[in-house]
């Protein structure tokens, strides 16, 4: 006997970063939320920084969906993400605090893991004991999220669902505390954690998120079933991905578009659309090879240019971002391990004024001319970029939202990235602004 399909389902958009973060993720997702029902988070915890701008006004996300700002919209952290509860609950009041009500409309998968204070300490601990011994940072957050990760692979994590159980909460907490203090005091140099401050506290928030943890995999197919939309927003960016990255200069989750199936419970044919957003220029925060980086510091320099123009500081760590040109033959490798549909470029703005705009399209590695991004370390570091150079425009694309209002070079410029790359370019920002925004193709239409 075949079983019936439902008819009116959901169609779903993934949006990823298709270089190392920062790329505009959230602006994209608060823009697409006029054609969805939910916002899920798959992977990654609040190392990320999603900054919206609605009318002039700013808002920067660590954990919640970017949805949270349209009223209505539900948002899911699916099971895929690291969740620190006193980070969650600080945020929801932040965000209570400027008026937008959440409880009602967010849901915690009981599978996600918990980012504890210890994590912080063996992350920052880790990252200290790597500058001493030489083997050099790798410039995390320190937010605690690779130790957590481990915890979950090691199969030994606490996870949301344990803070319903206080007992069994606690004895999970004495055995994990036993390992981090061993290592922290005996290795890391660090000092060891406390069990009763931080169960005290669990117990406390527990009570606050419980109305909040789901079955989150569940929902999301009734919701779709139900022809809801559904929007994953992604984390982080390809470069980062654990391990399609700059390993060992990555997050510790996977960031590509596969995840979101995984790391939200939902099967990979409910994903029909993925959207990758790529900077117009290239950027990078924390340690790791970035073939087509710039000297920054000095003023009347393109790399500074960026820099300035671009504001270009970390919104989690308010570390400088450091900058470069747009690395094409990077974005190839991005769009075939995420399966691209088609690019959101942003920034297109903060290029306005530069005489001419250079984009990388292959590498000299060795005395050979390759054109992808090499996977192993060592190649990425020796790749010396091949520029294409194209001329700039001396007018302003900020806030355009028509393609032919565009600077004729300005076109020129993206008809040409599109052509090199092999994938279309749907969307262009031109703004931080919710509607400094080009349609092309929709990906809710396409
Ligand atoms: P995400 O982590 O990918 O969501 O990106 P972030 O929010 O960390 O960083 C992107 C920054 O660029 C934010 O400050 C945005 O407000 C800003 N932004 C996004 N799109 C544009 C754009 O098209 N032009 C300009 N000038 N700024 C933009
Ligand atoms: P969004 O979502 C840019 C970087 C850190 C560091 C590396 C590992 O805003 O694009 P971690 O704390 O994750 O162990 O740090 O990853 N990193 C990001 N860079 N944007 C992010 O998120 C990032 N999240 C982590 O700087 O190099
Ligand atoms: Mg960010």
């Amino acid at each position: 006997m075949q079983a019936s399909k439902a008819e009116n389902v959901g169609r779903n958009v993934v949006v990823v970063g298709t270089q190392w973060g920062d790329e505009g993720k959230g602006k994209v997702v608060d823009w697409l939320t006029d054609h969805a029902q939910g916002v899920v988070r798959f992977q990654g915890g609040h190392n990320a920084g999603h900054t919206l701008v609605i009318k002039g006004v700013k808002t920067a996300l660590q954990l919640i969906p970017s949805g949270i700002m349209r009223d209505g919209v539900a948002c899911y952290i699916g099971n895929g993400v690291v969740v620190d509860p006193t980070h969650l609950l600080a945020e929801i009041e932040r965000l209570e605090g400027i008026g937008v009500e959440v409880r009602s409309r967010l849901f915690v998968s009981e599978s996600c893991p918990l980012i504890l204070p210890f994590h912080v300490e063996v992350d920052k601990a880790r990252e200290a004991l790597r500058e001493t011994s030489g083997a050099g940072k790798i410039g995390t957050t320190g937010k605690g999220i690779g130790p957590a990760y481990e915890d979950k692979v090691a199969r030994r994590a606490l996870r949301v669902q344990d803070l319903k159980h206080p007992e069994r909460f606690a004895k999970k907490l004495r055995e994990l505390l036993d390992l981090h203090n061993f290592a922290l005091s005996g290795y890391l140099h660090s000092k060891p954690v406390e069990f009763q401050p931080i169960f005290d506290h669990a117990v406390k928030v527990a009570e606050q998120l419980k109305p909040m943890m789901a079955d989150v995999g569940y929902i999301l197919h009734n919701a779709n079933r139900a022809g809801a939309n559904l929007l994953f927003e992604g984390a982080q960016g390809t470069l980062l991905d654990i391990d399609h990255g700059t390993y060992p200069y990555v997050t510790s989750s996977n960031c590509v578009a596969g995840n979101a199936s995984a790391g939200a419970g939902v099967g990979p044919d409910q994903l029909h659309y993925i959207l990758g957003i790529t900077k117009a220029y290239t950027t990078r925060v924390g340690s790791g090879p970035f073939p087509t980086e710039l000297p920054m510091d000095e003023p009347g320099t393109v790399g500074n240019h960026l820099s300035v123009v671009g504001q270009e500081r970390g919104t989690v760590t308010g570390r400088p971002r450091r900058c470069g040109w747009l690395d094409a033959a990077l974005l190839k490798r991005s769009i075939i391990i995420n399966g691209i549909s088609g690019l959101c470029i942003t920034k297109l703005d903060v290029l306005d004024g530069l005489k001419e705009i250079k984009v990388c399209v292959g590498y000299e590695l060795n005395g050979k001319r390759i054109d992808i991004l090499p996977l192993d370390a060592d190649d990425i570091v020796a790749c010396k970029p091949i520029y294409d150079t194209f001329p700039g425009w001396a007018e302003t694309t900020a806030g355009i939202t028509e393609w032919d209002k565009l600077p004729v070079n300005a076109r020129k410029y993206l008809e040409r990235v599109q052509e090199f790359i092999g994938a279309p370019v749907d969307m262009v920002s031109t703004g931080p602004d919710r509607d400094h925004t080009i349609l092309l193709r929709h990906p809710y239409k396409a």
